[in-house]
């Protein structure tokens, strides 16, 4: 690792998780996604650097954001793209996940960006082809590009990540974003409040709590859990859980030069009172598919709970400079206003922009790309 705290490349073919990034490989995309913004203001929208590389498309999961994206970040760096719509293709004549993947390969996949149910299938393919492999979200796993664009996002408006208190709203539970901000803006120093009614905070997370973890405290009491399931963890790649993902994540920023908060990760079910403590605060989208599990009450509950808007904004005290994000897709309505949403604290539409750039400078990295301050001279 250099002075700037970055590592000089990534270390496998694959982007399955931030879980297992070193916080210089994040550090080294973030430097890296900041030069390629410039492609959006260039009369020819394209840098050379990926011609006669072909990255595929494999979403089994709908996907607005994610999945364009990724086909802009490739052709943007010149790469072939390849979209794979699983409801007309071999798949539904039951040709496995692995065995789709090896004839993609087979057809000269670079890289194979994934999108699956299960948590733990890109980790699984990832040891059965020699392409690369991209978690574009798996199960209530991870969503890797997420959280890096998120903090991409943080980074270009804050000036820093580092020292931020980050408020994560909603369902934390089934959350992959969640998940993987979470692991990001921790190993980037910065602190993490997960907020949302109990029934939609994973059980690990209050067992860090009860536990007495130095990394997690309740911000307020902690009842017992309601649900009884814990946060998914891989089930078709299990990898050994850290021995505490407080120590891993502290270890991690201590190899970085980055020094925690502490302690990093707290738990409130109160957002009136923990929202003047924010610097960002990123709404998560409403699982209303989960309404029938009696997760919560009523959407309209958890709305006078958990919605925000301006005028609360106000009455609830949050800082001026307050960041709201939302990952999308939204209910606009439900946990945030339609105004708020595309007010100028919103940083929404610039996630969606940032998607872009996060993407190319992963692939750009993946492919063996050098670090940023090549990046303009190599590409341009
Ligand atoms: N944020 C996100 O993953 O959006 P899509 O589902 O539209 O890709």
């Amino acid at each position: 690792m250099n002075e700037g705290g970055r590592t000089p490349a990534l270390r496998g073919k694959d982007l399955l998780e931030l879980e297992s990034l070193e916080p210089g490989e994040i550090q080294l995309i973030l430097e890296t996604a900041r030069p390629m913004l410039s492609v959006f203001s260039r009369p020819v929208k394209k840098y050379p650097t990926l011609r006669g590389r072909i990255m595929v498309n494999l979403f089994y999961e709908p996907s607005t954001r994610t999945r364009t994206s990724f086909e802009l970040a490739a052709k943007s760096l010149s790469a072939d793209v390849v979209n794979i719509a699983t409801t007309t293709s071999s798949v539904t004549k039951g040709e496995s996940l692995a065995d789709t993947a090896r004839t993609l390969e087979a057809l000269g996949a670079d890289w194979i960006v994934l999108r699956h149910s299960a948590s733990g299938t890109p980790a699984f393919l990832a040891r059965q082809v020699r392409a690369g492999v991209i978690n574009a979200g798996d199960g209530s796993h991870e969503h890797p590009t997420q959280g890096l664009l998120d903090l991409f996002t943080i980074l270009r408006r804050k000036g820093r990540i580092a020292g931020l208190r980050v408020g994560l709203v909603g369902d934390i539970l089934h959350s992959r974003v969640a998940r993987s901000d979470l692991w990001g803006l921790t190993k980037m120093g910065a602190e993490v409040v997960l907020i949302g009614p109990p029934t939609l905070i994973p059980v690990e997370v209050e067992n860090l709590v009860q536990t007495g973890s130095p990394a997690a405290t309740a911000a307020s009491p902690v009842p017992p859990s309601a649900t009884g399931s814990a946060w998914p963890s891989p089930p078709l790649a299990p990898a050994p859980p850290p021995a505490s993902a407080s120590a891993s994540m502290s270890a991690a920023a201590a190899a970085a030069g980055v020094s925690l908060p502490h302690p990093p990760v707290t738990v409130s079910y109160d957002l009136e009172s923990v929202l003047p403590t924010l610097d960002v605060v990123q709404v998560l989208r409403l699982q209303l598919e989960r309404q029938k599990r009696g997760l919560f009450p009523s959407a309209q509950e958890y709305s006078e709970l958990y919605r925000l808007d301006s005028e609360r904004l106000q009455r609830w005290g949050a800082k001026p400079d307050l960041l709201v994000m939302h990952p999308g897709p939204a209910n606009l309505g439900l946990e945030i206003s339609e105004e708020l949403a595309n007010s100028p604290r919103s940083a929404i539409r610039e996630q969606v922009q940032n998607g872009v750039a996060v993407r190319m400078a992963v692939l750009y990295l993946l492919a063996g790309g050098r670090p940023a301050q090549d990046t303009e001279t190599q590409t341009g």
